[in-house]
């Protein structure tokens, strides 16, 4: 599929060419109304752009909601593209349970492990479990090897549900030959012009050797979230009522959210945190949970204070 091709294609059936007039009276909607912005741009053609895993912070968009948008609008012969930024989170979907379906129930953690330098690795929310699971459905995908699975810069990577889409982005140089050759070269596809070869090659040897399941870089990912928990539960509980000085983390703590919120509740919580987590080894906070009802884990705590 050449450039030329989609560009015929698009003119033929795109907005952008045949009108707002054709949209409306093909789909029977109009008058439509229309938001227009202070700075008079426009554009007709629209993607939805999920944030899989924000730079800062680790928050996921709801994936989910928006691709159940788009099919309900597709049901009616409209439709949008879906791009999954996943740069950051996208190798988060190691941990995905094998053989997961939507809305399935996720469990806390299974401690695997023990002694001084024991880390648990934590599960994911079950919100984030299911639109990580969900990326599937994007048309687009960025992931960044070069982020979450510890290869070294510059690897990153735009995956194409449709592989015949690289070709909007191909690029050839008169100038390098290959020949008659029928072997398709991938140095060709992307926005850049010459490509290091050495970043592909270790994203490639790191997902063969390290692997791509749950036990594999899920376990690792699984225990940098652990590890991002404590430190998360370190800061909410780090200053105290006499301190002259309070740490305000972006994440709120349950009992700030929960309605009928005190101080008294939070400085409740803050200490159930000082007492179980911070004055613990790893091995004694899961230990510990055991015995306690599942509402009130300490790790369930953590996933309360978890963006991911
Ligand atoms: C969610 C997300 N998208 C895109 C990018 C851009 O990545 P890069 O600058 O490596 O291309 C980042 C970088 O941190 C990111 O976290």
């Amino acid at each position: 599929m050449s450039p030329g091709f989609v560009d015929s294609v698009m003119k033929r059936y795109g907005i952008q060419s045949t009108s707002k007039t054709a949209l409306e009276k093909e789909f029977d909607v109009g008058p439509i109304n229309y938001f227009a912005s202070n700075t008079r741009h426009y554009s007709w053609p629209k993607a939805a752009v999920a944030i899989i895993g924000s730079t800062e912070g680790g928050a996921v968009d709801p994936l989910r909601d928006i691709i159940q948008l788009r099919d309900e609008f597709q049901a009616k012969g409209l439709s949008f593209l879906v791009h999954g930024d996943a740069a950051w989170g996208g190798y988060f979907c190691t941990m995905l349970l094998q053989g997961y379906q939507p809305c399935q129930e996720i469990n806390l953690p299974s401690e695997k492990g023990s002694g001084a330098g024991f880390v648990p690795d934590s599960s994911l929310r079950a919100d984030t479990h299911e639109d990580l699971f969900m990326l599937r459905e994007a048309v687009s995908i960025t992931i960044d090897p070069h982020k979450a699975s510890y290869v070294p810069y510059p690897a990153g990577g735009l995956c194409y549900r449709d592989g015949r889409m690289r070709h909007l982005v191909t690029w050839t140089s008169p100038y390098i030959s290959r020949g008659e050759t029928t072997v398709t070269s991938i140095g060709v596809s992307g926005i850049e012009g010459s490509k290091p070869g050495a970043s592909v090659m270790s994203t490639w040897f790191s997902n063969a050797c390290i692997g791509l399941g749950p036990d594999d870089y899920g376990r690792l990912l699984g225990e940098v979230i652990f590890t991002c928990s404590r430190l998360s539960a370190e800061w909410v509980a780090i200053s105290t009522k006499g301190d002259a000085f309070v740490v305000m983390p972006p994440n709120e703590l349950p009992s700030e959210v929960k309605p009928g919120s005190t101080p008294d509740k939070v400085e409740t919580e803050r200490q159930k945190i000082r007492d179980r987590v911070l004055q613990k080894t790893n091995e004694e906070i899961v230990n510990e949970d055991k015995s306690r009802p599942e509402e009130d884990k300490a790790l369930a705590l953590f996933h309360a204070l978890d963006r991911i």
